[in-house]
């Protein structure tokens, strides 16, 4: 049985991959330190598969720790690397942390891979990477722009480290391009765990819709949009989550073509704010409050994928569409009640 190591697997994206890679029938241990997540995920994983996880609560900033994690867990046949800090707003505020945090961690591991011989990687990038891209839909050569967020320049810096350390080491790695991951497992015993007031908009949207918001502030109305709200290319999490399966089993069977391949991981297709708003009151048969104000310093207008490549290369294709995932978003909330 094939052991592949998921760092932040309790979080949001991780843990609906743990579920994946073990329902693929993988071993799977976890690195995370519970600043984002909460150890409940790891008992939520088990009841989901029936298989608990191995689970080590470590800081990928502490090289010792690493080191010894290493010793201890031998024969590793690949990692799927989600742990880094991941709020936009947050890493304007303090760069250091989020500098230190997630390429600190990043060389860390790639050191202690090297060390005990350990080759595949999957490396959670992000459609940030690209900024405001000039033609939509957006393909996996469309230029960096530059970052408009110290977190969105860790994923620029985080996937050159890796390309440079490919070329010249047995490294073989794939970056997944996120665009905007969204929703919950259908059990609704794994989901999104905004602490405090949420940043994205799903998670705002589902508080609002239970009562716990008074109402959504849309970030905009003025955008050259169809409907003047910014447009986003939403996927469901458990799509996402796949993705990495099939990333991780292409580099298992040495399928890939390259040292250092990236995809983007999108459903193809941009949906406005004012969309998603109609698509959840839809699907929770409750009208929403909200109102339009200013836009969000920093916010691009329009960001939707071209996933050709992960669709002929990776044979992946989005299954679920936005309704499905607000769906699952809106009964993951009110499990939360
Ligand atoms: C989506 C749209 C907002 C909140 C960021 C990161 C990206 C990834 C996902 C980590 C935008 C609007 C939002 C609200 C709103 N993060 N909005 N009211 O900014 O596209 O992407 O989160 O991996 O890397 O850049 O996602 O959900 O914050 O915003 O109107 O209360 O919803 O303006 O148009 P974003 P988001």
């Amino acid at each position: 049985m094939k052991k592949i190591l998921v760092t932040g697997g309790l979080g949001f994206i991780g843990s609906h991959t743990v579920v994946e890679l073990q329902n693929e029938g993988y071993e799977v241990l976890i690195i995370d330190n519970l600043s984002n997540s909460s150890i409940d995920v790891l008992g939520q994983i088990t009841s989901i598969t029936g298989k608990k996880p191995v689970f080590e609560n470590l800081d990928l900033k502490n090289q010792d720790d690493i080191k010894a994690f290493f010793k201890s867990n031998k024969n590793i046949d690949g990692i799927i690397h989600f742990a880094a800090s991941k709020a936009v707003g947050e890493s304007v505020e303090k760069p250091l942390e989020y500098y230190h945090n997630n390429i600190s961690s990043l060389i860390y591991l790639l050191e202690e891979m090297q060390h005990n011989n350990v080759s595949n990687f999957i490396f959670s990038s992000s459609c940030t990477v690209y900024g405001q891209a000039d033609i939509m839909p957006i393909t996996e050569s469309a230029p960096f722009k530059p970052a408009e967020s110290p977190y969105g320049n860790t994923k620029q810096i985080g996937e050159e480290i890796i390309s440079d350390t490919s070329k010249v080491s047995n490294l073989r790695a794939i970056a997944l391009r996120y665009f905007n991951p969204i929703g919950a497992h259908g059990s609704a015993e794994i989901g999104e765990l905004p602490i405090g007031i949420p940043q994205n908009l799903i998670p705002y949207v589902t508080q609002t819709a239970a009562g716990i918001r008074k109402e959504l502030s849309v970030f905009g109305g003025d955008y050259p949009t169809s409907d003047g709200t910014a447009i986003r290319d939403y996927i469901h999490v458990v799509d996402l989550a796949k993705a990495h399966s099939v990333a991780m089993k292409r580099l298992l069977d040495r399928k890939n073509k390259s040292a250092f391949e990236v995809f983007n991981i999108g459903t193809g297709k941009g949906s406005s704010v004012l969309d998603v708003i109609k698509a959840f009151e839809k699907v929770s048969n409750q009208p929403l409050n909200y109102k339009i104000v200013d836009r969000r310093e920093g916010d691009i207008i329009e960001a939707f994928a071209d996933t050709s490549l992960a669709n002929t290369e990776l044979k992946w294709k989005a299954e679920l569409n936005l309704e499905d995932a607000l769906a699952s978003a809106w009964k993951w909330q009110l499990s939360l009640k």
